[in-house]
């Protein structure tokens, strides 16, 4: 595709949006929902506009200028249609053992939870999703749920090392990809999708000849199974992002098996394949957590944190409901690769694909200058950058002989001469360790917003044009 370069520009940008942007996406709250940390935040921002300096090396001509991609709905930018819809029985071509495409008619919504709500415990799904993570041997840590209200609300979890709870401090386990080995290597994800502009990130994917790896809500491949779909045959990785974007910490062992449990189920259902990786909303996950994510055959990817100050956070995300500015954004992105260039592995950054402005600052600007990027980046899926076959991708086509699956009592159904699988509990094990304890205020849970009403119901309003629905 045809790039312009563009020159250097300063732009000024609103205060609030110049506090280190480079937070998890939560930096910002909704002025209902903050807390104390939080509006401290938010209120030094009366009456100066500093400037940021930004350049970028390359930006997509047809890119919606970035006045234009603000909170609201863009006028300019129309919805692609998929690129076709695939059929029941067509298998992806680059994935030899995959199973055959599913018939959509099929999969009937009235089968699964309800969109962007919490899927009850009690159905005879969920409790065989518990035997089986039961049955794992897996030790489940005794941690008990955090509350709403992020590191300040949960102070004492906070401050314990031993739970390793990223949102407050940044802890990490050996299990849990957070960058991409070869330095320069860009594990490209989206993150919140399918929605209904992803068809518009598939289509310039496909003119530069990139996938990515898309994190996707469960209860909105239900709204979307054919892009979905689209984005599967395409030769994207597909991985599970939780059936309704809760705060995976403050959900009881049930619930967090229930949101896990049906969003794998409906992408097998859809796709015909099971993920075998998967991102934690808000990035919120403790040993607990990632116990039950192992018990179920789920890899953690996060995104790369450098520090408290330096997280790969796009801030995309906040453009859509005018809490950052689309200039911050790139200059989040300069940030982002500058960063990049200093480190000795690759990275791996967050942004979504369920907003107008978050593709049209992907397609219209990031991903051309990435792409033009000196020193030149290698842009990949999570899956690929970690040197695996797309195959390791999904439990159907995995050879679990050679790349064993997270819970060690299953993928043995040829139990391997030396018997039993060595990999020992996530949960337990000793790993990384985290960047320090508790920090106050800076953090992702700094914004804190009620799980059945909070960001994401913010994010399916804004999906309709309803950006005012903050609260
Ligand atoms: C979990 O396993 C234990 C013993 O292994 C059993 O007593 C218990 O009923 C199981 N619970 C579920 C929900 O399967
Ligand atoms: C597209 O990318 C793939 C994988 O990186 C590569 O093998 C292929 O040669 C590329 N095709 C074109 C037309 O650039
Ligand atoms: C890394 O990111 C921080 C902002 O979080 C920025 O201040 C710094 O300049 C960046 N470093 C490079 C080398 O770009
Ligand atoms: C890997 O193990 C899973 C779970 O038992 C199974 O469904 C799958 O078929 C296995 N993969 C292969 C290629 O046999
Ligand atoms: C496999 O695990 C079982 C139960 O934990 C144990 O009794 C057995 O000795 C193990 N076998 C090998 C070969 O390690
Ligand atoms: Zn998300």
């Amino acid at each position: 595709m045809k790039v312009v370069a563009l020159a250097a520009i300063t732009v000024p940008l609103l205060a609030a949006a110049h506090k280190p942007n480079l937070l998890p996406r939560q930096a910002s709250p909704p002025p209902s929902a903050a807390t104390g940390a939080s509006s401290a935040a938010a209120t030094g921002s009366t009456s100066s506009l500093p400037s940021v300096s930004w350049s970028l090396a390359a930006t997509n001509p047809t890119a919606a200028p970035l006045s234009i991609i603000t909170q609201g709905t863009l006028t300019t930018s129309a919805t692609l249609p998929l690129t076709t819809t695939q059929p029941a029985g067509a298998k992806p071509t680059y994935l030899s053992n995959a199973p055959p495409l599913p018939d959509l008619s099929t999969v009937s919504p009235a089968n699964y939870p309800a969109l962007d709500k919490s899927p009850p415990t009690d159905s005879p799904e969920v409790q065989a999703w518990i035997a089986e993570v039961n049955a794992s041997g897996i030790t489940i840590p005794n941690i008990a749920p955090t509350v709403a209200g992020g590191c300040a609300a949960n102070a004492q979890a906070a401050a314990d090392q031993s739970r390793c709870w990223w949102t407050c401090g940044g802890c990490v386990r050996d299990t849990d990809i957070t960058t991409c080995p070869d330095k320069l290597t860009w594990g490209l994800t989206h993150d919140d999708g399918p929605a209904p502009y992803t068809p518009n990130l598939l289509q310039y994917l496909a003119q530069v000849n990139l996938s990515t790896t898309f994190f996707n809500v469960g209860s909105r491949v239900i709204s979307y199974p054919n892009t979905i779909r689209d984005a599967y045959m395409a030769g994207n990785q597909v991985a599970v992002h939780t059936w309704s974007h809760p705060q995976m910490t403050t959900l009881t062992n049930e619930e967090i098996i229930a949101e896990l449990g049906w969003t794998r189920k409906v992408m097998r259902d859809v796709l015909g394949v099971t993920p075998l990786y998967w991102r934690p909303p808000y990035g919120d996950i403790d040993d607990r957590v990632r116990a039950i994510g192992q018990a179920m055959n789920l890899i953690p990817v996060m995104w790369t944190r450098l520090s408290p100050t330096v997280t790969f956070d796009t801030g995309d995300f906040n453009v859509a409901g005018g809490l950052d500015s689309a200039t911050e954004v790139l200059a989040n992105w300069q940030f982002i690769v500058g960063n990049a260039t200093t480190i000795n592995t690759g990275f791996i950054v967050l942004e979504h694909d369920l907003f107008i402005q978050t593709v049209e600052i992907a397609t219209g600007y990031i991903l051309p200058a990435a792409l033009a990027n000196n020193p030149p980046l290698k842009i990949q899926p999570v899956i690929t950058c970690m040197h695996k076959d797309f195959s390791a991708a999904y439990l159907e086509t995995n050879d679990n002989k050679t790349n064993p699956i997270p819970n060690p009592k299953e993928g043995q159904a040829i139990p391997s001469s030396g018997g039993n699988s060595s990999s020992s509990g996530g949960g337990a094990q000793a790993g990384g360790s985290g960047s320090g304890a508790s920090q106050s205020g800076s953090d992702a849970m700094a914004l804190d917003v009620p799980s059945s009403s909070g960001l994401f119901a913010l994010a399916g309003s804004a999906v309709l044009g309803l950006f005012a629905a903050f609260a």
